[in-house]
C-alpha cells in the first residue's frame, strides 16, 4: 500500500508516517451555495488533491502550460519540489448538516455523533480559530508544498466556499510509525511516545476507523478529527524547575521514560506514587479512561509574539478517533491536569472525515449517493 496515495479505503494523512509540516484550513460554504456547489467542490478538490499527491500541478495545463492570455490554473510555487510526502485530508463539520432549510439536503444523513464539542473547564476559545463547515489538513515534508496545496484548494473553492481560518505548523509532535523518532513539543518533552501506530490494525479498528456496523454507513472506513489550537505559556513553563516539569508530564524530559521507571517505551505504572495523580500522562492514559485511545497527529506552531515580548506559541493538537466521544472523555479527565496552568485552549473544531475516495470518485461521495 502506498501510504501517501490519495485514493484508498481510508483518506491519507491519518496513519501516514507523520510529515514534518502542516498547513490546516477551515472553510465555510458561501451563503448562496447549493447542493450541486457542494458536490462539485468536493469533486474538484479531490481531483486536484489526487494530482498534487503525485507532485503534479492541479490541472493538466497547470502553472505554465495554459494560454498566456489567462491566469494559470496552478499558482506555480511548488514547481520542481515534488510531492515531498504530501497528503490532503478533507473533513465535514457539524454546521454543514445544520443549514437553514437543509440547503444541502444532507441533514437526515448526519452522523449522530457529529455535534459541536461541549465546553471544557479552562476553555478560552476564540471564534477566529474555531469551527468551520469543511476542513483540509495538508501535511508535507516541505512547508511550501503544504502551503501550495491549501492556496490552490482555496482558489478552486472560489464562489462556493471561502477560507475561515488556517494554521501553519512547523514541527510534528507525534509519530505513527515505529521507525520514526519521537519528536519533541515546545515544552521540550518527547511527544507521541504512546501513540497508535500505522501497523497496529487492532487498535486502529477499535479506536480510529468508523466500523462497518457503525452509523451512518457512508462513514465506514472514515474517522472523526478534533483540532484544538492550544497556546503554551512557554515563558512561565521555562521558569519551572526540571523536577516540576517532569512531575507535570509524568515522564523524564531527557529520555521520555515514565517516572515509574524503565525507558521511553516502558508502560507507566501508576502504583507506588512516583507518577503524580494529576500528571498529564496519567490522566490521558487508557487505564483511567475506560481503555479509550486516540491517534494524535499535532504540530508545533509559533505565530509571532505579543506586545509584551512573549512568544505566541503552542501545539496545534489534531486527533483522529472512531467517535468524538473519545476525545471528549479524555479532555474532561484532563480538567485537573497539572499542565493546565501552562496551556490555554484557544481554538477548536470537529469534523467527520469520510473514507478515502475510490479511483475516479471523490471524498464524500457516499454522503450524496
Ligand atoms: C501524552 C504533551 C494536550 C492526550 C503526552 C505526552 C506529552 C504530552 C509530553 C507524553 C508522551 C506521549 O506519550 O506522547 C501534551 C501537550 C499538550 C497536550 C504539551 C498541550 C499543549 C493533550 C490533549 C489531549 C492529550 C488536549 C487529549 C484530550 C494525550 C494522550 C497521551 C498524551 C492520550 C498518551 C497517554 C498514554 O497513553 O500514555 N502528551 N499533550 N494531550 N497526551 Fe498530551
Amino acid at each position: 500500500v502506498d501510504e501517501f496515495a490519495f485514493e484508498g479505503p481510508h483518506q491519507a494523512g491519518i496513519t501516514t508516517r507523520v510529515q514534518d509540516h502542516l498547513h490546516f484550513a477551515s472553510f465555510d460554504m458561501m451563503p448562496h451555495a447549493s447542493r450541486d456547489d457542494l458536490v462539485s467542490l468536493l469533486q474538484d478538490w479531490s481531483y486536484a488533491a489526487s494530482r498534487m499527491a503525485k507532485g503534479l500541478d492541479v490541472s493538466a495545463s497547470g502553472a505554465v502550460g495554459g494560454s498566456p492570455e489567462a491566469p494559470p490554473d496552478d499558482t506555480g510555487e511548488a514547481q520542481g519540489l515534488g510531492a515531498t510526502g504530501l497528503t490532503i485530508t478533507f473533513g465535514l463539520g457539524p454546521a454543514l448538516f445544520e443549514t437553514e432549510g437543509d440547503r444541502f439536503g444532507i441533514a437526515a444523513r448526519r452522523p449522530a455523533v457529529l455535534v459541536g464539542l461541549p465546553a471544557f473547564v479552562g476553555d478560552a476559545l476564540d471564534a477566529a480559530y474555531t469551527g468551520g463547515d469543511l476542513c483540509i489538513q495538508a501535511c508535507a515534508d516541505d512547508p511550501q508544498v503544504a502551503v501550495h496545496a491549501i492556496r490552490n484548494l482555496s482558489r478552486i473553492a472560489f464562489g462556493r466556499a471561502r477560507l475561515r481560518w488556517s494554521q501553519l505548523g512547523f514541527g510534528r509532535t507525534s509519530r505513527t510509525s515505529a521507525e520514526q523518532q519521537t519528536p519533541r513539543n515546545l515544552f521540550g518533552f518527547k511527544d507521541g511516545t504512546a501513540n497508535i501506530l500505522a501497523d497496529d490494525a487492532k487498535a486502529l479498528a477499535a479506536h480510529v476507523w468508523v466500523g462497518e456496523r457503525d452509523e451512518p454507513a457512508w462513514m465506514a472506513g472514515g474517522s472523526y478529527l478534533v483540532a484544538r489550537k492550544i497556546a503554551m505559556l512557554v515563558e512561565t513553563w521555562d521558569r519551572l524547575r526540571l523536577s516540576e516539569q517532569d512531575r507535570t508530564i509524568g515522564r523524564a524530559k531527557g529520555s521520555g521514560a515514565p517516572l515509574s521507571g524503565g525507558e521511553e517505551f516502558t508502560e507507566p505504572s501508576f502504583h507506588g506514587g512516583r507518577i503524580d495523580t494529576n500528571a498529564h500522562v496519567r490522566l490521558a492514559h487508557p487505564t483511567v479512561n475506560d481503555g479509550v485511545q486516540i491517534l494524535r497527529r499535532g504540530y508545533n506552531y509559533v505565530d509571532g509574539n505579543s506586545d509584551l515580548g512573549t512568544l505566541d506559541a503552542g501545539l496545534f493538537f489534531l486527533s483522529y478517533q472512531r467517535t468524538p466521544e473519545q476525545f471528549i472523555g479524555i479532555q474532561k479527565r484532563l480538567s485537573t491536569d497539572l499542565m493546565s496552568e501552562y496551556i490555554r485552549h484557544i481554538g477548536s473544531g470537529v469534523w467527520a472525515i469520510p473514507p478515502g475516495a475510490q479511483k475516479g470518485s471523490y471524498v464524500g461521495a457516499g454522503l450524496f449517493a
